[in-house]
């Protein structure tokens, strides 16, 4: 178990968590790397290991600093970066290049640039408008590279409204309409510069059933028909996103497998009785490779009881370092670190310090009696929080500790008061 209580305190990973709050201080966000080995280790296990010619590339944006590309590498896993900035931190952690993918729907020409001079693995684009400028970099440089299309399946999948994406009312990806689509594929395998090797799509995130990714296969193997009918082009690699659900509160997180077997399965019959190879299929999961791991240490401050309404308790961050209950009325739960072994009797809500009634980062919660100066552990913070915080009321982001059987170090120090206004000018005509 990653989470224990020893008299009375909890541990994390092996780390006594007041002894890490009084090292590190906090807000501090606190990594078990055992518990992404052991996702990460489940994934292969039902999907790298048991089907050949098949990729895992974990999409950075969920948590995406230097110290996890570098697992990720160890690990043998592949990555999606988003922008210029996770491919810049990507290469500064000595990620080699060609595992490597991009993705995203408005991607720079700086940043397709910079992707096609360090000669990433693939571009996943976005249009055919994206497609032709990819083709002039690569001309102008006298380059080549490896792309696929993404496409919007067409099909609803049940998570926040925020976090689905592919419906076709999207701004992700390509249509499936034939007078859209099948000139850009045209364009793609007619190019000189560009080696067009398939489809991708990722339908959601926070997923608990596997039928919009069933749905979605049945679509795409019906495209690869298509492209082989009108072109003669056999797919060779397909990319099927991420969205694996996990445990925030009480869901039962489903196991990897749930999602991905049966879509191999499915892949593989159909070449199967096709007599076709099978294209080399890909997936792209985020939040099931590290949310679980991460979790948040607060110290408790303010506690004001409004009689008869609500009992509020205050930490030291909230959504600066934790957006997702403002932005997702995301759920969580926690404990007081100090007290793992009271009861959790009492009813509260745990705010932030921000100047928002939104900043709330549990409402209505039963947790240990708190008081002042006790330190509380908010779980299932490893996905999205860090990734997604801001300097929300000048409060510095907080520093990332890498946890492992009883060790600690240090991943990103936390920000200064000067690391915030380092960028600041004061305008000429103020001076
Ligand atoms: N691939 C693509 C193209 C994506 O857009 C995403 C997530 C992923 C993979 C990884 O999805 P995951 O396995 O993490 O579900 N900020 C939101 C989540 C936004 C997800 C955006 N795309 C949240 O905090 O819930």
């Amino acid at each position: 178990m990653i989470e224990q209580v020893k008299e009375g305190v909890l541990y994390y990973d092996g780390c006594n968590t007041i002894e890490l709050a009084e090292k590190f201080g906090t807000p501090l966000y606190v990594y078990s790397e055992t518990d992404i080995l052991n996702k990460i280790n489940e994934m292969k296990e039902c999907f790298t290991d048991k089907y050949e010619r098949t990729r895992i590339a974990y999409a950075a944006k969920a948590f995406g600093v230097m110290g996890i590309f570098r697992l990720m590498e160890r690990e043998g896993l592949c990555i999606d970066v988003v922008s210029g900035g996770e491919l810049y931190t990507a290469i500064k952690a000595g990620f080699p290049p060609e595992r490597i993918e991009f993705n995203g729907n408005n991607k720079q020409i700086h940043e397709l640039e910079m992707a096609i001079e360090y000669g990433i693995g693939r571009i996943i684009v976005d249009g055919i408008e994206e497609l032709s400028l990819i083709e002039d970099i690569c001309k102008e440089k006298s380059k080549e590279i490896s792309i696929l299309y993404r496409i919007t399946p067409g099909v609803r999948s049940d998570s926040h409204d925020y976090i689905v994406t592919g419906k076709k009312d999207s701004q992700f990806g390509m249509p499936l309409d034939d007078h859209i689509l099948m000139p850009a594929v045209d364009a793609a395998i007619k190019s000189e510069v560009v080696d067009f090797k398939g489809y991708h799509f990722h339908l959601g995130s926070q997923l608990f059933d596997n039928s919009s990714h069933l749905q979605a296969v049945e679509i795409l193997l019906e495209l690869i028909e298509k492209t082989k009918d009108k072109f003669g082009f056999e797919v060779e690699e397909v990319n099927l996103g991420g969205g694996f659900g996990i445990r925030y509160t009480t869901e039962v997180r489903k196991p990897f497998s749930y999602f991905l077997e049966p879509m191999m399965e499915r892949i593989e019959e159909y070449f199967k009785d096709k007599g076709r190879i099978r294209p080399e299929v890909v997936i792209e999961p985020g939040r099931s490779l590290v949310g679980e791991a991460g979790m948040t240490l607060y110290t408790v401050g303010n506690i004001k009881e409004i009689e008869g309404i609500r009992k509020y308790v205050a930490v030291n961050g909230g959504m600066p370092d934790n957006i997702r209950p403002a932005l997702y009325q995301a759920k969580y739960r926690g404990i007081i670190a100090n007290k793992a072994s009271v009861e959790a009797n009492d009813i509260v809500t745990v705010c932030g310090k921000c100047c928002e009634s939104g900043d709330v980062l549990m409402r209505d919660v039963a947790l240990q009696k708190a008081e002042r100066g006790d330190v509380l552990a908010v779980f299932t913070t490893g996905a999205y929080g860090y990734s997604m915080a801001s300097n929300y009321n000048k409060n510095p982001i907080p520093a990332v500790v890498l946890v492992k059987d009883g060790r600690t170090e240090l991943m990103v120090k936390r920000q200064s008061y000067d690391d915030m206004i380092k960028n600041e000018l004061i305008p000429e005509s103020m001076r």
